[in-house]
């Protein structure tokens, strides 16, 4: 198979044949094929299934799963089974077990109960998937690869294991050379803490209190090092046994423990595991939300993954054939792992998927085939009940399948004017020192997304590189804490505009604040120094002089004569200024302010853009456009089809509807020029 990305986009299960009897694995073949899924994900928790006893392989049922499955034509995804060590591994080397903050191992009995750092599973985890690659690597049913599952997921990305302390001072060794160098990059001389070599350097465990930033960071740096380093002793050996197969890697929602534009340099396809109720009620936190968007999810969440891990599928195979995929896709129906767990609407299932596809996904593969009557997900919706008789999942694969067949969408990894900046290093840093309880890098982006999404925007989130932003209209960091010289390079020699957002420039590499204070270099581009950042409770926010606030956050801004203070707030503060090409915000702005500050930007930058109906939201792919409604009124969506003809559904747009239009001139209008 080429490594180049499918030309049609397709439906796919997550399938556990070892949960079922082997005379079942036909009948599930066949009405897999019957509502046209394409692709089968196999293998990912089967390790004690493959090897029960320490040497004794037992691979004959997944032979029998590659005959059965391949006989209805179905493409595989092999999973490799790292994330679960079977009990006879961790009782050989109890040390591998990740260790939490408190000091204390974390004990067999879920998943993910290994430290990235321990050498020795670091063998075993080759030694398995090099027992896969060899038997499997060749298999004319194989499709590609997933490495593990969900990196990092049950925070187990940071251990403070022995062995990570070992290849930690290893790896702080290799960055400063010398302890002066680091004692004086992480500030040490505060309270004390000069290290005379770098064997005295623990992992802060239990700390009596905040421990030096600098410090956290390069834990946080060592440890998205240590996934990288473990993706990459798998995608290795598979490319050797595998030519030509594909590697990917369930990435998570919501999760930046390591750094993922890292991890995808070493995957052809990126993917992810996308769950909007679950998200909705874990991860929004915001309770008028959550009951607006209760059954539908959230309306940016889902798809700002889809863009993200779109970049991200980039990463290893350019621009242009760039693959992601949605590795697990929730069922239209209740999870298992939310506070509390609702069903989806009537409609909802659908759409979810279908933002998906519009995003360019090739592959959306739900999770999981049958639900099982036992084990910890047994309270899980999938596409058939425990009975193995079909449940509302398995009607919604036909539907979709007959959707797919009649407007054939190609994947699409596009490229938008528009580059908004997603950094897992600010995030970090966001956490260690955070100024203010409710302050996260993630957050302000995906609410800068939002607005982005409110004017109908399709747009490309991408890492801070010099790359990423070459040939883009308009920039936005809307707090992107560190900025690299060759970021800041890269933004001089373009011409876009540039819109930022408070506290971007705000620290150095290693969390300290600049010489010339924030924003540090790209005062080269906007001449203001912040003096003072203020944060306050969710009660008392800043007005600005025009509608709306600064939402708990804002910065006291010095100008020079040559920029334009654009608004202020009701004390007389500048709150938005402006140099040349580049918008700075100083504070942290509501809807309405956020609204404003991105539409004076896609003016300022000739990108034309559309004042959607509350709850709409809609993404162009080549010559389609859909139209979403993640409300609960239907609305009247005539207004955005100049220009286009229907090409499914309606222009009366029920609660979670989707409509898709074809554009007359064979392009989409929105995009500019
Ligand atoms: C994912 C995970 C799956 C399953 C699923 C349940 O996070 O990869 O194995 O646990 O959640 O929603």
């Amino acid at each position: 198979m080429p490594l180049d990305r499918l030309e049609r986009q397709s439906l796919g299960v997550c399938y556990y044949p070892e949960h079922w009897p082997q005379e079942r694995w036909p009948i599930d073949a066949q009405m897999m094929a019957e509502v046209g899924i394409r692709y089968v994900r196999i293998g990912e928790f089967a390790w004690s299934r493959l090897e029960p006893e320490p040497g004794k392989l037992e691979f004959d049922w997944l032979d029998r799963a590659f005959e059965v499955l391949s006989a209805q034509g179905l493409n595989i995804v092999l999973g490799t089974p790292t994330a679960t060590p079977p009990k006879w591994l961790v009782d050989r080397m109890p040390d591998m077990l990740p260790v939490g903050p408190d000091g204390r191992a974390r004990g067999f009995g879920s998943r993910r109960h290994y430290c990235f750092s321990h050498p020795g599973y670091r063998r075993e985890a080759a030694r398995i998937t090099e027992l896969l690659a060899r038997r499997y690597g060749t298999h004319p049913g194989l499709a590609a690869w997933q490495t593990d599952n969900e990196y990092g997921c049950h925070r187990t990305t940071v251990s403070y294991s022995k062995a990570a302390l070992t290849g930690f001072r290893d790896w702080l060794a290799q960055q400063y050379q010398s302890i002066d160098a680091l004692n004086r990059a992480w500030g040490n001389v505060f309270w004390s803490m000069d290290y005379r070599s770098f064997d005295e350097i623990e992992l802060p465990v239990a700390a009596v209190t905040q421990v030096n930033p600098s410090h956290m960071l390069d834990l946080r740096r060592y440890a998205s090092d240590q996934v990288v380093a473990f993706n990459r002793n798998q995608t290795r050996i598979i490319r050797q046994h595998s030519p030509g197969r594909p590697i990917s890697h369930n990435f998570m929602g919501k999760f930046f423990e390591f750094d993922h534009y890292a991890v995808s340099a070493d995957l052809e396809i990126a993917a992810w595991d996308a769950y909007p109720l679950g998200f909705l009620d874990r991860e929004i936190g915001e309770p008028d939300l959550m009951e607006r968007y209760m059954g539908v999810g959230h309306p940016d969440f889902d798809a700002f993954h889809h863009d993200l891990y779109r970049t991200c599928g980039q990463i290893r195979q350019g621009a242009t054939n760039g693959r992601w995929w949605v590795m697990e896709q929730q069922p239209p129906g209740p999870l298992n792992w939310g506070a509390f767990n609702p069903e989806p609407k009537p409609g909802a299932g659908r759409l979810w998927v279908w933002e998906a596809f519009a995003a360019g996904a090739e592959v959306v593969s739900f999770f999981r085939w049958r639900q099982p009557s036992f084990g910890q997900e047994q309270m899980h919706e999938g596409l058939l009940l425990p009975t193995g008789e079909p449940n509302y999942g398995f009607q919604l694969c036909r539907e979709i399948s007959e959707e797919l067949e009649r407007l054939s969408p190609a994947p699409d990894s596009g490229r938008s004017d528009v580059a908004l900046v997603f950094d897992y290093a600010s995030q970090w840093m966001s956490e260690i020192q955070p100024v203010a309880a409710d302050a996260s890098h993630f957050d302000s982006v995906l609410r800068t997304y939002g607005a982005l999404r409110r004017a109908g925007l399709s747009v490309d989130i991408v890492p801070p590189t010099a790359d990423a932003i070459k040939d883009r209209k308009l920039i936005i960091a809307p707090m992107l804490i560190h900025l690299s010289e060759a970021f800041v390079t890269g933004l001089e020699q373009s011409d876009a505009v540039i819109l930022a957002g408070p506290w971007t420039g705000s620290k150095t590499g290693n969390l300290c604040i600049p010489d010339g204070m924030p924003p540090g270099p790209l005062r080269q581009l906007i001449d203001i120094a912040v003096r003072r950042v203020e944060t306050r409770r969710p009660f008392a926010p800043f007005p600005l002089t025009e509608d709306g606030a600064f939402a708990g956050w804002r910065e006291d801004v010095r100008n020079g004569q040559d920029v334009e203070v654009l608004e202020t707030l009701e004390n007389g503060s500048a709150a938005v200024l402006q140099q040349g090409r580049t918008i700075y915000v100083a504070g942290r702005g509501d809807d309405a302010v956020q609204d404003r500050q991105v539409r004076r930007a896609l003016d300022l930058a000739r990108i034309p853009w559309v004042d959607l109906p509350p709850d709409i939201r809609i993404r162009d792919n080549g010559a389609l456009r859909f139209v979403f409604n993640y409300g609960s009124e239907t609305r009247d969506i005539a207004g955005l089809c100049d220009g286009w003809e229907l090409a499914m559904g309606s222009l009366v747009l029920e609660p979670c509807g989707v409509t898709c239009l074809r554009s007359k001139l064979g392009d989409s209008p929105i995009s500019s020029d």
